[in-house]
């Protein structure tokens, strides 16, 4: 979801005996649940597939700031203002984590910078939609840091140990965040009847991109079978979209408001709700770059980018001053 339909140019799997002696080993080293570090040998399809769902769940965090960044400025109280500012600088932070883990893999940070600034790397659908009211800053705590968890706890066991570290600590931090959303949204939910409508509102709008946040139906992911072969993924998008589901009613019953899902209903049968369809070509259109928000997201960050050029530089030129102070040093003593 964070990362979502991530290509790993594998249309068909393989069975054991159709792989190389490396590839074999390298498989069983996963099906016994033995940890792959960055100095070990690696297909490239896995490689590949890491930079790219690690690289494209830092740049979720990262663009998953502004529109929270947005109400910074509004907050409604100073507690308030401390709470999300504490929040969306751990988003920053779990952007440097995954950079982090993604470099590991050989590819440099300025390289991943560059595909998000150029529209080739992908971002989560969720964040190109707009935060209208304070009500939406409750809603993405609860619903889009609520589907953060569900999705990450699973890649704390994933194959790629820097990437399985780094989300230790992410999910630590999410649960505080969907708990301050969850907070802001029982806060409306028992205020006046206008402030429980703002809350519903907000519901209704953040309902659906968070249900299709966990990505494309099974039947559309034709990509997912390589990914949970090389545990990458340990669950597939439906499970995790269900899991999210069953969690989440409860808690809206809780506060007293209503899924905007007319087809939701409890299956005593299979033990789970079942839930209606989203509109899946809002979601392809979104992830295309033509959601509400995709312009306004990519033109933030590539603001940033240029007007922290001057940052670099100034580093850039203190490091080559103290490279040519040492060596001058060096000299003195030969
Ligand atoms: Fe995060
Ligand atoms: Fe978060």
């Amino acid at each position: 979801m964070y990362a979502q339909n991530v290509d790993t140019g594998v249309t068909r799997l393989r069975s054991k005996d159709e792989l190389s002696d490396a590839e074999r080993e390298f498989q069983d080293r996963i099906d016994n649940d033995i940890r792959i570090e960055p100095k070990d040998w690696m297909p490239e399809g896995y490689r590949k597939t890491l930079i790219r769902q690690i690289s494209q769940h830092a740049h979720s965090e990262i663009v998953g700031q502004l529109p929270e960044g947005n109400w910074l400025t509004r907050a409604p109280s100073l507690k308030r203002k401390l709470i999300l500012l504490a929040k969306v600088q751990d988003e920053a932070g779990h952007g440097l984590y995954l950079y982090s883990a993604a470099e590991t893999l050989g590819v440099s940070r300025d390289e991943m910078q560059d595909a998000l600034h150029t529209g080739k790397a992908k971002y989560s659908s969720i964040f190109n939609y707009p935060t209208l009211t304070w009500a939406d800053i409750g809603a993405i705590g609860w619903l889009v840091d609520g589907s953060a968890i569900i999705n990450q706890v699973p890649i704390c066991r994933c194959s790629f140990g820097p990437y399985a570290r780094a989300m230790v600590r992410v999910c630590k931090e999410e649960s505080f965040h969907q708990r301050q959303g969850f907070d802001i949204m029982m806060t409306l939910a028992q205020g006046t009847p206008e402030q429980k409508q703002m809350a519903q509102d907000s519901l209704n709008r953040w309902w659906w991109p968070s249900i299709m946040m966990h990505g494309p139906r099974d039947e559309d992911s034709v990509n997912s079978a390589q990914s949970m072969e090389w545990k990458i993924k340990l669950f597939t998008n439906d499970e995790l979209r269900q899991k999210f589901i069953d969690q989440t009613v409860p808690q809206a019953e809780y506060l007293g408001l209503t899924i905007p899902d007319p087809d939701l209903k409890w299956n005593e049968e299979t033990g789970h709700y079942d839930y209606g369809e989203p509109n899946w070509d809002e979601f392809w259109q979104v992830l295309k770059g033509h959601g509400p928000c995709n312009r306004e997201r990519l033109q933030a960050r590539v603001d940033a980018h240029e007007n922290g050029a001057w940052v670099r530089e100034a580093a850039v030129a203190y490091a080559d001053k103290q490279a040519a102070k040492r060596s001058t040093a060096v000299s003195q003593v030969a």
